[in-house]
């Protein structure tokens, strides 16, 4: 029997595999209608044989069908695996040298759709490469890099000097932060936090009562997303085209005397 559940209520429901990518590719496109943006960029750092990069993909054309805002999907890798761990920071209990390697980039290159593409290379090289590129807005970054050393790298994509790269509230999910070794001095989280400490307008919390807002509510995926908030975005500058009325709060007290 066909299902007719809508989109939105199978993500609501968590029944979207990936949830992480369907929560926060939809919620980046909900944004982009709010703010008339017609495309987004959707970033997956750490792409390996594909799998995350080809979910996410697939998600977007239905993100897209959803909401009509259009994706182009950006997959970062070496394409040769995990470069050398720098020290105890990169996790070297976890991870290894040539961990994960793209095996057939050809292959999966031909499997992605039109509005997709890999960037092969260290992230410290092509990140830099892509801000030059004139992309669409960002809305939604998936760090899957496993090390400090190469998502502190990854991370400079969040710091260009123009803040209309990005959504006022970019989507995020960093994904190797749920391992009993994982901890806020080493990997993922370590780089994060010394991100928010740079002296720029862009810092990077956890997203505010996600969990409660949840049907599931002891879904692990939640703790992992993310939000890159853009302080420096027009949307946010007091200088932002004014409310078109002045807003006014109810006291129903005072309607009951
Ligand atoms: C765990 S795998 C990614 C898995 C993938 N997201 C998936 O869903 O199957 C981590 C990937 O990060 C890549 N990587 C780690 N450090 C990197 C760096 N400095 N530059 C580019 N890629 C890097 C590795 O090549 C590896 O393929």
């Amino acid at each position: 029997m066909p299902s007719r559940c809508s989109f939105r209520t199978k993500v609501a429901f968590d029944l979207v595999v990936r949830q992480q990518h369907a929560f926060c590719l939809l919620e980046a496109a909900d944004i982009a209608v709010k703010r008339g943006i017609p495309r987004l960029t959707a970033v997956e750092f750490g792409v390996a044989n594909g799998t995350g990069l080809m979910n996410i993909c697939r998600i977007a054309e239905r993100v897209t069908r959803e909401t009509g805002v259009e994706f182009d999907v950006v997959g970062f890798d070496t394409g040769a695996g995990m470069p050398p761990p720098v020290d105890y920071r990169d996790h070297p209990d976890l991870y290894a040298e040539g961990d994960f390697p793209l095996q057939d980039s050809g292959q999966l290159r031909r499997r992605l759709p039109a509005n997709a593409r890999i960037l092969l290379g260290e992230v410290a090289a092509t990140v830099p490469e892509f801000l030059q590129s004139n992309p669409a807005p960002i809305g939604f970054v998936s760090i899957d890099l496993d090390y400090y050393s190469s998502t502190k790298d990854a991370l400079r994509l969040l710091a260009a000097e123009d803040p209309s790269l990005y959504l006022p509230t970019t989507l995020m999910y960093v994904d190797d932060i749920q391992f009993r070794e994982h901890n806020a001095f080493c990997g993922e989280l370590l780089a994060v936090n010394e991100f928010n400490q740079e002296p720029h307008l862009r810092r990077i919390t956890p997203y505010n009562f996600l969990r409660k807002r949840r049907i599931f509510t002891r879904a692990l995926w939640v703790d992992q997303v993310f939000v890159a908030h853009i302080l420096d975005h027009p949307a946010r500058s007091v200088a932002a085209e004014p409310a078109t009325r002045t807003r006014v709060l109810d006291n129903p007290y005072l309607a009951a005397v």
